[in-house]
């Protein structure tokens, strides 16, 4: 995997001001309206919010490993660079007639040119509740207690590990199927994709309590 600095073009002890000015070069050659791709594009991004939030040069620099041909060591990293997630909006999902259960799904949605609002990618601080880091990022994701009681906030774990005790709105079967309620917990993957806004999933609905219910709301789609 090339390093976060590789991926900018910069040397892993540019200046804050170097590695900005490669950033907005790389970020609009990587752009799709540019000749680039929404993967690339998305890497870009992912390695500039890297480096920002701290990725260490020395560990991203390091010589690869022995191992086995063809593959590539993972590098060792700080364990306060955060964790990249990797979103998708169940709408989007369902208006293009696909499944969660599909494998390719993250391939499909990263070249099916969504919005980023629908599709797309942040860094979220460890031990940060995933709704709260979605905001941090700039997201509008649904919600209503903000406190485990709604199901307002549920997503599905496509990949990636946010562990969650059941509870009295979420019985555990949900848990074993993947879904979590992201108000109250937190990825501890290094990576992670999910499926946001899955509340309207049949039999899912059924736990949902109105947003109406609580003083403090985002659920366009009650
Ligand atoms: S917002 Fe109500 S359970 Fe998360």
């Amino acid at each position: 995997m090339a390093s976060p600095f590789d991926v900018l073009g910069v040397d892993p002890d540019a200046d804050e001001e170097t590695i900005e000015q490669a950033y907005r070069e790389r970020v609009f050659e990587a752009h799709p309206d540019h000749g680039g791709s929404a993967a690339e594009f998305q890497r870009v991004r992912r390695a500039y919010e890297r480096i920002e939030a701290g990725a260490d040069p020395a560990a991203e620099t390091r010589p690869p490993a022995e191992g086995t041909p063809g593959e590539e060591p993972v590098p060792d990293e700080p364990e306060d660079v955060g964790v990249t997630v990797e979103y998708l909006d169940y709408q989007a999902l369902a208006d293009r007639g696909w499944e969660l259960t599909d494998a390719d799904l993250f391939e499909k949605a990263a070249t099916a040119d969504l919005g980023d609002g629908d599709y797309g990618e942040f860094v979220a601080e460890p031990g940060t509740p995933l709704l709260e880091a979605a905001e941090e990022a700039g997201h509008a994701w649904p919600f209503a207690c903000r406190g485990g009681a709604c199901t307002n906030c549920a997503v599905a774990i496509f990949d990636g590990e946010m562990p969650m005790h059941a509870s009295h709105i979420l019985p555990q079967e949900w848990i074993d199927r993947g879904v979590r309620l992201s108000c109250v917990s937190a990825p501890v993957s290094d990576e992670m994709q999910v499926v946001f806004n899955v509340k309207h999933l049949p039999g899912l609905e059924e736990l949902l309590l109105p947003a109406s219910r609580f003083d403090q709301a985002r659920s366009s789609s009650d």
